[in-house]
């Protein structure tokens, strides 16, 4: 989120409205918290039974835009506005993967992966978000899972990873408490035809991102700029998710049920302010975190959360948010550091990682560290769930220049991270799996193809395929379960 001056997804709260923060200061300062950001598990071996995957997203990779009765969502007009993607491009071909299906299926059994995360696009299977359902949608879910399965690789399906129908956008999206409901419905239409051979459901993808850069930041789909939509957004979908939940759970036998949020520790910069400073950053915690674990795992909000959502919550909607699940998958990639700041309507602003950071392509700190932190307090402070991590990986440094295929940055990367998780379940979290973002450099949303994150890269005139350093790397750990030590 260049645009705005916030590092793209490290922090969501330029504009939150939270509730006032008092004080007469601003924190220009880093973050002095430098810490080890790197764990040193006692065992480098994961279990027999461990999932390795690798994750994509629907409006990333499928193109094939109006194939087969498909009806719009957000991010297909949202991307067509100059000036929402950086690179002027769109995802009208993407990965091409509505038709190319069958050879990345083929690719992940060659590298021994055993899962595959994807998402169901919405308005493929309900064009306008609603109403009569297109089974040529579902045929297309039903062949992909069929493949998956005769390699023996585990699908498990994202019901909704931001691309809402633009006939529900039309009606008031989220910000409308219908919107709930059709989710449920959407789910019920899956799970229907799919429920016999699909049973690992992820039900939303990182909400907080899709609330708060969809809705007040306008960097993402559906570009809306109204804080005073966020409490509605964030109480519809953690409600509907709720109903999803106890649609998907009616519909078919056994089926695990998850959903996947993007955790981040808030950090507070240090300094002559750092008392306030923590107060901004317990007001992105709330909103960025405990906005999603509390009503899924506790039936409740967190009490910063009161004045976003007044008026919102009806009776009885927060035994519909608390659902058991089978699962809660985690997407991390960084922690997210905060200072107050009183120009800001949220007074919440970003602020620096420590000095000497060690800096994604986003800017943002890598540091397996804020992994465990995550995985560990959610098993403190919520019951100590199964997890899964079904988001980690790092980008090229952007640009429109090929792929690096001797990725050995993302080598590292992703090392240290998994370090992280085998130090986690050392310390008792029960985390069963792991998904790589991703397996083709794909559309990344409003910066297009100019970061690049796969572990095999794309010829985007041909969609010919070249599997990166990385690649032939995490097929070697999927197929050993044994880390290496380097590099
Ligand atoms: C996550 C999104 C995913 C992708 C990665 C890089 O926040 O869930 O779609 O954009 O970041």
């Amino acid at each position: 989120m260049e645009r705005s001056g916030v590092s793209r997804r490290t922090l969501g709260a330029q504009a939150l409205g939270m509730a006032a923060l008092g004080g007469a200061a601003f924190g220009l300062e880093g973050c002095e918290n430098a810490r080890p950001t790197d764990l040193k598990p006692k065992s480098r071996r994961f279990p027999e039974d461990f999932v390795w995957g690798v994750a994509t997203a629907a409006f990333q990779t499928e193109g094939g835009q109006t194939a087969d009765g498909r009806g719009p969502s957000v991010w297909d007009l949202f991307e067509k506005v100059p000036g929402h993607v950086k690179d002027g491009s769109d995802a009208t071909v993407a990965t091409d993967s509505y038709r190319r299906f069958q050879e990345d299926v083929d690719t992940m059994a060659a590298m021994a992966l055993n899962a595959y995360r994807f998402s169901i696009s919405w308005s493929r299977i309900l064009p306008t978000g609603e109403g009569a359902v297109n089974a040529a949608g579902l045929d297309h879910y039903a062949r992909l899972v069929d493949a998956l399965l005769e390699k023996g690789i585990t699908p498990y399906a994202t019901l909704f990873h931001w691309d809402l129908p633009q006939g529900l956008q039309a009606k008031g999206g989220w910000a409308s408490r219908d919107t709930a409901q059709r989710l449920a419905d959407y789910a019920h239409a899956v799970v229907d035809r799919l429920g016999d051979r699909l049973k690992h459901y992820i039900v939303l993808n990182e909400a907080a991102v899709h609330a708060v850069f969809g809705h007040v930041l306008g960097e993402h789909a559906p570009g809306l700029k109204d804080i005073g939509l966020l409490g509605k957004v964030v109480h519809h979908m953690n409600l509907g998710q709720g109903l999803a939940m106890q649609a998907l759970r009616a519909g078919t036998q056994g089926a695990t049920v998850g959903t996947t949020m993007a955790l981040q520790p808030c950090r507070p910069a240090g300094g002559p302010w750092a008392v306030w400073n923590r107060l901004a950053s317990d007001g992105l915690d709330a909103l960025w975190n405990k906005a999603w674990l509390d009503p899924l795992f506790k039936g409740s909000y967190p009490k910063d959360m009161d004045d976003l959502l007044k008026g919102v919550v009806r009776d009885g909607d927060m035994a519909v948010t608390r659902q058991r699940v089978d699962f809660l998958g985690v997407n991390y990639y960084a922690p997210a550091y905060v200072r107050l700041d009183l120009s800001s309507p949220s007074k919440i602003a970003p602020a620096q990682p420590p000095r000497g950071a060690e800096l994604d392509a986003f800017g943002r700190h890598i540091d397996p560290s804020g992994l465990f932190e995550v995985l560990d307090r959610v098993r403190r402070e919520y019951g100590a769930p199964r997890m899964l991590v079904t988001e980690n990986g790092c980008s090229d440094p952007f640009g429109t220049g090929p792929a690096i295929l001797d990725d050995r940055f993302r080598i590292t990367y992703l090392r240290r991270h998994l370090e992280a998780v085998l130090a986690a379940r050392e310390a008792g979290c029960d985390v069963g799996g792991y998904f790589e973002w991703t397996l083709v450099d794909n559309f990344e949303w409003d910066l297009g193809y100019t970061s690049k994150f796969g572990l095999i890269a794309m010829d985007r005139k041909t969609g010919a395929r070249t599997p990166k350093a990385s690649a032939a790397w995490y097929a070697a750990l999927a197929r050993t379960g044994g880390l290496p030590a380097t590099p």
